[in-house]
Formats: structure tokens, sequence, C-alpha cells
């Protein structure tokens, strides 16, 4: 691998029993960039995340975070990385504050009430800080947990289906967060099965397809392997993402008292 890449992948395979998953997959991510695994349920995306993240072995191949290897150095992956899975980690019964102070403390961080505070401001969550989480919509849930992944400043974050089961609203919120990561230096590898996600956020988008990434470019390059459009002269109908966005106010802002119980 090059310095750039934090993620090295070459040849990884990995079967369920008589399920081939992956089958040769290869790619790199550079440092401090969105990097989208984009693939259809069951492509093998979580598959790829769970073995980055030592929580799997791989059969075949090789796999390395910040110049470490995932099979022989699975500790020191640990500690580089941190991992958001498709199901939020928080606990319903604590506030979103306590949450924070809890992973803090569980780290042996220093001032941990410090870290919380700083963190629920990151993610607009100062004013819901005290509330419990069971109160929260689910873009907010999802953006708690994205901030208590990120306790101890891991170089590598690992989001897998990050906004799966989001509304509209709190998908863009959630975006909105992993943008502000990227654009703090933190390698983000993100799993999704939206093109429009892959679209917003990566700067490299790779497609798992029957156990192999069978494309891995930026967003421009993606759309050259398509012949040029031809010009054709159309109105421009608003999609119903725009309709939907524009009725319930999508100001870009993150609003806590409309998001409060909208979704789950
Ligand atoms: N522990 C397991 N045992 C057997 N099959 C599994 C296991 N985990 C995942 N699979 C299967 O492997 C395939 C890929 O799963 P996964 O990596 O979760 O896909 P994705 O995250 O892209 O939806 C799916 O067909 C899934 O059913
Ligand atoms: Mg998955």
């Amino acid at each position: 691998m090059t310095a750039q890449n934090v993620i090295h992948v070459q040849g990884l395979e990995k079967s369920y029993k008589q399920l081939q998953v992956l089958r040769g997959v290869d790619f790199d991510v550079a440092r401090g960039s969105i990097f989208a695994l984009l693939g259809s349920n069951g492509a093998g995306k979580t598959t790829v995340v769970k073995i980055l993240s030592t929580l799997l072995k791989a059969d075949a191949g090789t796999a390395s975070v910040n110049g470490l290897d995932v099979a022989t150095h699975p500790a020191n992956v640990r500690e580089s990385i941190s991992l958001t899975g498709q199901f939020a980690a928080v606990d319903e019964i604590l506030s979103g504050r306590e949450n924070l102070v809890l992973v803090a403390r569980l780290r042996h961080l220093k001032d941990p009430g410090k870290i919380a505070d700083d963190l629920l401001e990151r993610f607009s969550l100062t004013d819901a800080g005290a509330r419990k989480v069971s109160t929260y919509s689910g873009g907010m849930r999802r953006r708690l947990d994205i901030a208590m992944s990120l306790i101890g400043n891991p170089p590598v974050i690992f989001l897998d289906e990050p906004t799966t089961g989001l509304d509209p609203q709190a998908r863009i919120e959630v975006w909105q967060a992993v943008k502000e990561l990227a654009g703090r230096g933190t390698t983000v590898l993100l799993t999704t099965q939206y093109l429009d996600e892959a679209e917003q956020l990566a700067d490299r988008i790779a497609i798992l397809h029957e156990g192999r990434i069978i494309v891995n470019g930026t967003l421009t390059e993606l759309k050259q392997l398509l012949p040029p459009a031809k010009v054709e002269y159309v109105e421009k109908q608003p999609t119903l993402e725009d309709v939907f966005l524009t009725l319930v106010g999508a100001n870009g802002k993150n609003s806590h008292d409309r998001n409060a119980g909208t979704d789950a």
C-alpha cells in the first residue's frame, strides 16, 4: 500500500458454508477520504466491514488498516478504528449526554463531561443532551451513535449503512455529520445500498456485486462508463424527494423539536 492509503484490501474471500460471499475483493481507501461500498442487500458489505474491523476472519486475501494487517495485528487495528453498525447501539434509558460520558469513562479518557459536551455540540444535540434517548428521533439516535464512535478520536471510522431506515430529513442530517467527519481528516468507509447516498457523500465509490468489486472510481469516472446522454429538451420535474423536503422544510439545519419521535 502507499502512504496515502489507510485501508488496503486485496483478494479478500469469504464463504459461509456453501455460500461464497466474497470472491476476491480488492480496493484501497485514501487517508481523509470518504469511500462508499455500494451494493444491494446481501452483497457482502457487512462481511467486508466485519473483516476490516477484525470481527470476522477472511478465508483468503489480505486486509490492512493504518498499515496493520487485520489478521496478524487485530488488537492494534481495533485501537485505530471505530465501527457504527446498522442498528444504533445507544442505551435508551440514559440521556444522550450520559451515553457519551459512559463511553468516555470506559475508555479511561480525561474529562468525560467536556468530551460529551463537545460532541453534543458538534452533532447539534446540545438541546437534547439531557433527554432520554428513548425520546430521540431516528436521525438523532444515529447522530448520537456516530458521536459515540468518535470518542477517543479514531483515525478510521466504518459506518455500516448509516442511514438505512431513516426518513429523508434524518438522512440529510446524518450526511452532514459524515461530511463534517471527513472534513476533519477522519477516513470514512461507509456501506450503503442507496445510490444517492454514495453520490452525495463519497469521494470514491466501489460497487460490490456477486462477490467482487465490479467498478471503483469517482462519481465522474463512474458516470463516464455510460455513453454520453443525448441532449433532449424536457421540463425538469422535481423529484418526490424534492417535493417532500420542500413541504416538511429541509432547511439543512438540525431541528430537534421537529425531529423528536418522528421516526423509529
Ligand atoms: N453468519 C452468517 N452465516 C451464514 N450466512 C451469512 C452470515 N452472515 C451473512 N450471511 C449471508 O452472506 C451474504 C452477505 O451478507 P452481508 O455481508 O450481511 O451482506 P450486506 O451487508 O451487503 O447486506 C448474505 O446472503 C447473508 O445472508
Ligand atoms: Mg449489511
